[in-house]
């Protein structure tokens, strides 16, 4: 995020806020997951590819949309041969993507920890990073699904009262908010990365 707390400019467009140093670090980071997943709303902002760079299909991270009534566009970057992809959807969507697994989890939404539930007995996927948006990272904090929360913060003012920022949705994630204890701090170039651990 941005030094004022921003994921992205108020039109939602993406902004480079890394530094060359947390760009190659989170290069690395993505090679130690089983996957990586986002938003269906990250999806439509910035059509990220979510791979590894000169990574093998197999090499690469399973890439996990959420996506509750199949918005994803069929010409979307995450949706590509570079690597497998699940998009997960609630249990009424009837939207499939061609190369692409379907995962029905939830009545009119998507139910988060039994999708973890199945991404673990399915497909064998034991950690994932969630890297964004803020309305996904909300979710996993409602549902007390983070184990570690990192947060680089770039040398850059965005502004906007309606920019996104790493917590968003609807209300506070918790009553009182979530507690973090931090845990680490580097820094990367021209901003610093910090290391939380909730206390649920
Ligand atoms: N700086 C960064 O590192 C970074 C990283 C990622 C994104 N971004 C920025 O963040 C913005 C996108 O964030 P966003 O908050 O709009 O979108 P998001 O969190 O990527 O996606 C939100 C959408 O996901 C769907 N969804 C399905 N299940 C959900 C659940 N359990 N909890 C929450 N959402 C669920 C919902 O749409 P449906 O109801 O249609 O399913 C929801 O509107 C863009 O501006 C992008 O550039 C920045």
């Amino acid at each position: 995020m941005s030094a004022d707390g921003k994921l992205a400019g108020a039109e939602r467009k993406q902004i480079r806020i890394s530094s060359d140093e947390d760009i190659t670090r989170v290069k690395n980071l993505r090679r130690k997951y089983n996957a990586i997943l986002v938003g269906v709303g990250t999806v439509i902002a910035d059509d990220p590819h979510l791979t590894v760079k000169n990574a093998t299909y197999d090499e690469n991270p399973i890439r996990i949309v959420l996506d509750t009534n199949g918005r994803t566009p069929d010409s979307a970057r995450v949706l590509d041969d570079k690597a497998p992809t699940v998009v997960i959807t609630c249990e009424e969507c009837t939207k499939d993507w061609p190369g692409v697994e379907s995962v029905r989890c939830g009545k009119g939404h998507i139910d988060l920890p039994r999708a973890m539930e199945i991404l673990a007995e399915e497909y064998g996927i034991e950690n994932v990073i969630v890297e964004g948006g803020g309305e996904v990272i909300a979710s996993f904090f409602r549902e007390k699904l983070v184990d570690k929360y990192t947060v680089f913060v770039g040398g850059l003012v965005i502004g906007g009262r309606t920019a996104p920022t790493p917590a968003d949705g609807e209300g506070w994630v918790a009553e009182g908010g979530v507690r973090l204890n931090l845990t680490n701090s580097e820094v990367l170039g021209n901003g610093i990365l910090l290391t939380f651990i909730p206390s649920y």
